[in-house]
């Protein structure tokens, strides 16, 4: 049997957190440094279940990874191992570097848990759009292209690996690409300020509007890391919900800005540093309706765990998931754990707090509601048993050992 935690909830927590690596960020990087057969240097990986699948990924093409450094100039391979590109959606960011440095990638649709599954025709039409042939058999797609010809393409709607995937493959095209309608995030910021390093062209990275110039060849580089704001936010709720005095370190508040304004607008007390939230208790919470956005908006990734605080307000909210299907499924193991919430349509929960919640055996859906779960075991009465507890290590390192740290009763199950 795998893994699993076994938590006793209503224990008191303090004291300080450290958030790490972004993990959106940092899949990115190590898909990007196949750009260049110069060594990169990556000291600051966090180890989390996600990265050592990107790593394994990139060994099986023929990448080196040694000390804290990668080598792709041994890269034979143009075929992703369709097991592990199985595993996680995010093996979808390799396909455009493959494509751009070696003229062809095959990949199969890319898996993960549920949510993984969903499209990929932004990849194959923007693909399309610089000049590459697709074709399909079977479950394998394969992208072909000598020489990628920049172009203009414009994003149906936003996707964050999608801008990401074509941004890289353009760094190497020929000529100018210019994506419109692309995705925000500081991610996609932080990956084009390291591709510059290595002497890329891109400029507007962070806006909706990102234009590459085409560069004949990478530079070796290093990427320093930045912190995850999907895990600041969640350590900040979790303190909010569990009524605790807590420090959440190492964050960047401004990647939160709508995330802190909803918490403060329930009621919570904030002290917002530079680099730090320090969260001090407070009794009652009110109500907030959100609605999840693209970046900077409400983060898609935050909307479980903000759920389980919304269990805690006094009387009625309103949560809208405008990005997924189906990102709504564990408020019903929250209602086994004895919350109050009506699901109104695919897209849309109604919350009505506040509820006792008691502990109960869970699975981990996703990584995120995984998460979220966790949260409502720390808040609950009596013994809760979570499995499935590999989507959770994909994203939060040692989660077990840090909120040990604060207190919490949380042990992991080794068999
Ligand atoms: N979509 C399409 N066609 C495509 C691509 C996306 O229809 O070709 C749709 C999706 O079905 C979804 C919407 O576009 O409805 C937006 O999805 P997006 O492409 O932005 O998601 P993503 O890039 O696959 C990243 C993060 C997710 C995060 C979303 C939204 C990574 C590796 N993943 O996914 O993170 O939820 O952006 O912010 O960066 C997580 O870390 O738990 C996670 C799921």
């Amino acid at each position: 049997m795998a893994e699993y935690f076994v938590i006793n909830g209503g224990k008191k927590l303090e004291g300080e957190i450290t958030v790490g690596i972004a993990k959106n960020a940092a899949l990115k990087i190590l898909a990007a440094s196949i750009l260049t057969d110069k060594p990169v240097k990556l000291p600051k990986m966090p180890k989390i279940e996600d990265v050592d699948r990107m790593k394994e990924l990139l060994i099986d093409l023929g990448a080196k990874f040694s000390g804290n450094f990668i080598n792709s100039s041994g890269i034979k391979k143009t075929d992703l191992n369709y097991k592990i590109a199985d595993r996680f959606r995010a093996s979808i960011v390799l396909t455009g570097p493959i494509l751009a440095r070696y003229g062809k990638v095959s990949f199969p649709h890319p898996g993960g848990c549920t949510l993984g599954k969903r499209p990929i025709d932004f990849f194959i039409d923007g693909f399309e759009a610089l000049g590459a042939k697709v074709k399909k058999r079977g479950d394998i797609f394969t992208v072909a292209s000598k020489k990628l010809i920049g172009n203009k393409f414009v994003f149906p709607i936003v996707s964050v690996t999608g801008t990401e995937n074509l941004m890289m493959a353009a760094v190497l095209a020929q000529g100018k690409t210019i994506l419109k309608n692309a995705a925000c995030e500081p991610e996609i910021e932080n990956l084009a300020i390291f591709l510059n390093s290595l002497g890329a062209k891109i400029s507007g990275a962070g806006t909706p509007s990102i234009e590459i110039v085409g560069a004949k060849e990478l530079n070796g580089g290093a990427w320093n890391g930045f912190p995850d704001r999907i895990e600041s936010g969640t350590f900040i709720i979790l303190a909010i919900a569990s009524k605790s005095n807590i420090k959440i370190k190492n964050c960047h508040p401004e990647h939160l800005e709508v995330l802190l304004s909803l918490l403060e607008k329930a009621g919570a007390d904030l002290e917002i540093g530079a680099d730090y939230v320090i969260v001090k208790p407070v009794r009652n919470l009110r109500t907030i309706d959100v609605k999840t956005r693209e970046y900077p908006g409400f983060a898609t990734d935050l909307q479980a765990p903000l759920t389980v605080l919304l269990t805690q307000a006094n009387g009625i909210s309103l949560v809208h998931e405008t990005i997924y299907e189906g990102r709504l499924f564990y408020t019903d193991i929250l209602n086994q754990m004895g919350a109050n919430i009506i699901m109104a349509d695919p897209h849309r929960v109604i919350v009505q707090g506040p509820s006792k919640l008691r502990g109960k055996k869970i699975n981990s859906p996703d990584i995120r509601a995984g998460m979220a779960l966790i949260i409502a075991a720390l808040l609950a009465e009596g013994q809760s048993v979570v499995e499935n507890i590999y989507q959770i290590d994909r994203g939060y390192e040692k989660i077990d050992e840090r909120l040990q740290a604060l207190g919490a009763d949380i042990k992991r199950i080794k068999n």
